[in-house]
């Protein structure tokens, strides 16, 4: 038969499946990512001066450290808390800078890959691929974002329908989950979007989080029975698929797209200065190497063009548009781009400071709140600034937690208590929208 094909062909064919098995069953003890963070450090600096700020600057350049706060060079100033994250190689001489410039400068991550094999616990394949008991204190890879959301669009046809609105540079579907009572054919509604920046993996968590709490409460609380009721959640639990894929497979710290680059070599665009709002200005870069990098045009990235095509086509009935970050635990507004208050400003202002106390009450945990040009710093080209722009009136974009001490890799036991408490702020939100603003 030939299906069967000859029995050389088939070990042939067997024996990369065997391998494939191999890795899978590994001892928990291989390195993850290759062990290449082995030995990089997480340092925080506070530059006292401006010729301490300038420095600083220039080790950037010349040590090819990955900036975990701020995102760019360009903020480093006097006064800011600048955490680095420094590649072993590069530890020696850079210290040794630090300590001749006499900058200083405290420890907050050891050993980077210790670190990041304490936070989760990735390599051991418990209980993650688990829909239908979709575990949702552990953080999931796409694919296992995807399975979980068909299988709600499947099991939950009632509340949910997932749906494609085009497609990422590498080609993959970026979907979106409608949540929501199909009560009435006209219905305002949320946008939510998380993972616009690859490495900051609490985010999407958050978004599963959320559809799983309004799936499970909508019963039960009015609160939520009422915002299912009244409103449309459009949720997009990954909005930078190919950067969110490559940050479980190559770089745990990568936080641009994927895209490529004709003249240089460098990889991907910032998601979140790629939107045609004072594109490419202040808090944005033009070189295709940086981690801000605005791209070479205002939509470059699919994915920013798919969502924009979306929120442009349903703007009337978008009343907030919400996106999640980390890390540095602020619930910001617009502007970004320039420092000055929005029109209606108070509406927005009590909306924010009303999450944040709600936030607070769970576990004590505070947030600053403000204008994102004051309160975090300027950036031009992003897309809470668009969506207000574009007659969405209330826009925030929530840095979740925490301020340093883990950074970008909070372990997965605070998935719970950072979800539970970011709940109630959207919660509150949500419910501000839907009285009239005074
Ligand atoms: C450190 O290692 C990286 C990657 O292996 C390499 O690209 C870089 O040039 C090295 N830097 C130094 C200062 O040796
Ligand atoms: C979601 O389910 C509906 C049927 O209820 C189906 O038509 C649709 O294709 C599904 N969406 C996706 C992205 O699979
Ligand atoms: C929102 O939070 C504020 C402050 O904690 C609280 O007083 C208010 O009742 C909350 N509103 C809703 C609708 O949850
Ligand atoms: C400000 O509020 C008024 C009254 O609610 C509304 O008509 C106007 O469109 C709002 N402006 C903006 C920029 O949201
Ligand atoms: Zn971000």
């Amino acid at each position: 038969m030939k299906l069967l094909g000859k029995p050389r062909n088939r070990t042939a064919a067997i024996l990369p499946l065997c391998l494939l098995f191999l890795k899978i069953l590994q001892p928990g003890h291989s390195h993850l990512y290759n062990n290449r963070y082995a030995g990089d450090q997480v340092i925080r600096l506070i530059p006292k001066t401006e010729e301490e700020a300038y420095a600083l600057k220039k080790i950037y350049h010349q040590f090819r450290v990955d900036l975990w706060q701020p995102s760019s060079i360009s903020y480093i100033s006097e006064g800011t808390v600048t955490d680095v994250h420094i590649p072993q190689n590069a530890s020696q001489a850079l210290l040794a800078f630090l300590q001749q410039a006499n900058i200083q400068y405290k420890v907050l991550i050891e050993d980077l890959q210790k670190a990041l094999e304490r936070s989760g616990s990735l390599q051991t394949h418990r209980n993650r691929r688990s829909v239908p008991g979709h575990n949702y204190e552990v953080y999931h890879s796409l694919e296992e974002i995807q399975n979980w959301m068909r299988h709600l669009n499947k099991t939950h046809s009632g509340l949910i329908q997932m749906f494609s609105i085009g497609k990422s540079y590498e080609g993959r579907s970026l979907y979106v989950l409608k949540l929501g009572r199909r009560s009435r054919a006209y219905k305002r509604a949320v946008w939510m979007d998380c993972g616009i920046h690859a490495r900051e993996w609490i985010s999407p968590a958050f978004c599963q989080w959320f559809i799983k709490e309004a799936l499970l409460t909508h019963r039960s609380d009015p609160a939520m029975r009422k915002m299912l009721n009244h409103l449309y959640f459009y949720v997009m639990p990954v909005f930078n698929v190919d950067g969110y894929h490559f940050s479980w497979t190559n770089d745990r710290f990568w936080r641009k797209t994927r895209s490529r680059n004709s003249r240089f070599r460098c990889r991907g665009v910032d998601a979140n200065r790629n939107w045609r709002v004072k594109w490419c200005d202040e808090g944005a870069s033009m070189h295709p190497c940086e981690d801000t990098y605005c791209g070479p045009f205002p939509e470059s990235e699919p994915e920013v063009k798919a969502v924009a095509n979306f929120l442009r086509k349903h703007k009337k009935h978008i009343r907030a548009y919400l996106s999640f970050h980390a890390y540095a635990q602020m619930l910001l507004y617009p502007y970004s781009y320039k420092y000055a208050t929005i029109p209606n400003f108070s509406c927005v202002e009590s909306a924010a400071y009303k999450a944040v106390n709600a936030l607070r009450s769970v576990n004590g945990v505070r947030y600053r709140y403000g204008p994102a040009s004051s309160t975090l710093y300027v950036s031009s080209g992003n897309s809470m600034d668009w969506a207000y722009k574009n007659g969405i009136p209330y826009a925030f974009a929530f840095e979740l937690r925490d301020t340093g001490h883990f950074g970008f890799l909070l372990p997965e036991v605070l998935i719970k208590p950072t979800c539970t408490e970011t709940m109630l702020a959207v919660k509150n939100i949500t419910m501000h929208l839907l009285k009239k603003c005074p």
